[in-house]
């Protein structure tokens, strides 16, 4: 018999952080900030099922970690009434493991796996009929003898959640009736959402001191409620706990957190294109070695901002760090090597220094079209 409460986990993540993520956590889509289409599609979606009283579509929720995603997959089962369990696709090593978990679920239960990219091939094949038809195939009895068997499953859901979409075969991805990206949250979301968290943490907070966390919070709720906590103790320790905009930016300053709500790790990646590989292209391997992280690492965690900030471009040859992120490590301080790129126009756009006032916007791209 398989023990499925080894797998089945309660949602682990940054392990310090997971108390309080969870106390953060909005329980239901009205408290959800931002997102405002996929609420409007999930709504349907959910209200749809609900009206049928219809186990809902199974729903794929892909973005950049700390986005949302596991809250929204709590959410549904919140709006459907319906029982979550929470499984991740690394912990679900065999195909049995999997079948106990659908033989467990009740009607209507949804069914969260994390990380679904990650489940193997054998589980995953599991998965499809399930999926498909709530059916799951065992076989019985081996060699020539051996028949397969269908058992019937009661209706459920699945939710999944990746980092990224790309990453899923498929014939799974098809089995989703709904998939859905997260973006990054603009700065009045992220706004919202820190005040949100600071009334629960019972943080007194000052408008001005909200905004200058959210504009530092890279786009991620999970970064400015992080913030938002190390900005509190900041203020208890140095003043009244009262958290404005001076004080936020102070404690901002003393995370080496800049205006562009790079840190530390950010800025190493940058600053590795730029000087140890003439700013590009480079291998996302090479990379991460000078970060000592995991490759799928940099591409998960670090890489979505930077690219959405406009610092980072991908080509088939590998990363480039775009003039935005070389000005942007100039103006703080940073030694900025000309670039080694080969084509003829673009040396001639560097003479070797860079401007920090720089007013031209980035159109080098196209100077780098293949
Ligand atoms: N839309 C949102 N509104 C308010 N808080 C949010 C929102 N999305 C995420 N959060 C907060 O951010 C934290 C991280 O979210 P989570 O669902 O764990 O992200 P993911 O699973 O995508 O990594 C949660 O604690 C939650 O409080
Ligand atoms: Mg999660």
């Amino acid at each position: 018999m398989t023990d499925i409460s080894r797998i089945l986990t309660q949602v682990v993540e940054d392990e310090a952080e997971v108390v309080v993520d969870r106390s953060l956590r909005p329980h239901t889509l009205n408290e959800y900030i931002g997102q405002r289409e996929l609420k409007a599609n999930l709504s349907i979606l959910l209200g749809a099922a609900r009206q049928r009283g219809d186990a809902a579509d199974h729903v794929l929720l892909h973005g950049p970690p700390g986005l949302g995603k596991t809250t929204l997959a709590t959410i549904i089962a919140r709006e459907l009434g319906a029982n979550i369990r929470y499984a991740s696709g690394p912990a679900i090593e065999r195909a049995g493991d999997l079948a106990a978990i659908l033989t467990s679920l009740d009607e209507r239960d949804v069914l969260f796996i994390d990380e679904i990219h990650r489940l193997n091939r054998a589980v995953e094949e599991i998965l499809y009929p399930a999926m498909e038809d709530y059916a799951l195939d065992v076989m019985i009895g081996k060699g020539p003898s051996a028949r397969s068997l269908r058992l019937t499953l009661k209706p459920f859901t699945i939710v999944g959640a990746t980092t990224r979409a790309g990453r899923i075969s498929s014939p799974l991805r098809d089995r989703f009736g709904a998939t859905y990206r997260l973006d990054f949250y603009d700065i009045p979301d992220l706004t919202a959402i820190v005040e949100r968290s600071a009334r629960l943490l019972n943080v007194d907070l000052h408008q001005d001191g909200a905004t200058a966390i959210a504009r530092r919070g890279r786009g991620t709720p999970r970064v400015v409620n992080r913030l938002l906590r190390r900005v509190r103790d900041f203020a208890q320790i140095n003043g009244d706990g009262t958290v404005d905009a001076a004080t936020a930016d102070r404690a901002l300053a003393a995370l080496e957190i800049d205006d562009e709500g790079l840190d530390g790790t950010d800025r190493k990646l940058l600053a590795a294109i730029v000087q140890k590989f003439g700013s590009g292209p480079v291998g996302v391997q090479a990379l991460a070695a000078v970060l000592a992280e995991e490759p799928e690492t940099v591409e998960d965690v670090y890489e979505p901002f930077l690219l959405r900030l406009g610092f980072l471009d991908r080509t088939p040859q590998g990363r480039i760090a775009t003039d935005g992120a070389r000005r942007h490590l100039a103006r703080l301080g940073y030694d900025v090597p000309p670039p080694r790129r080969s084509d003829g126009d673009q040396a001639a756009l560097w003479d070797g220094t860079v401007r920090a006032t720089d007013a031209a916007t980035d159109t080098d791209t196209d100077a780098r079209a293949l």
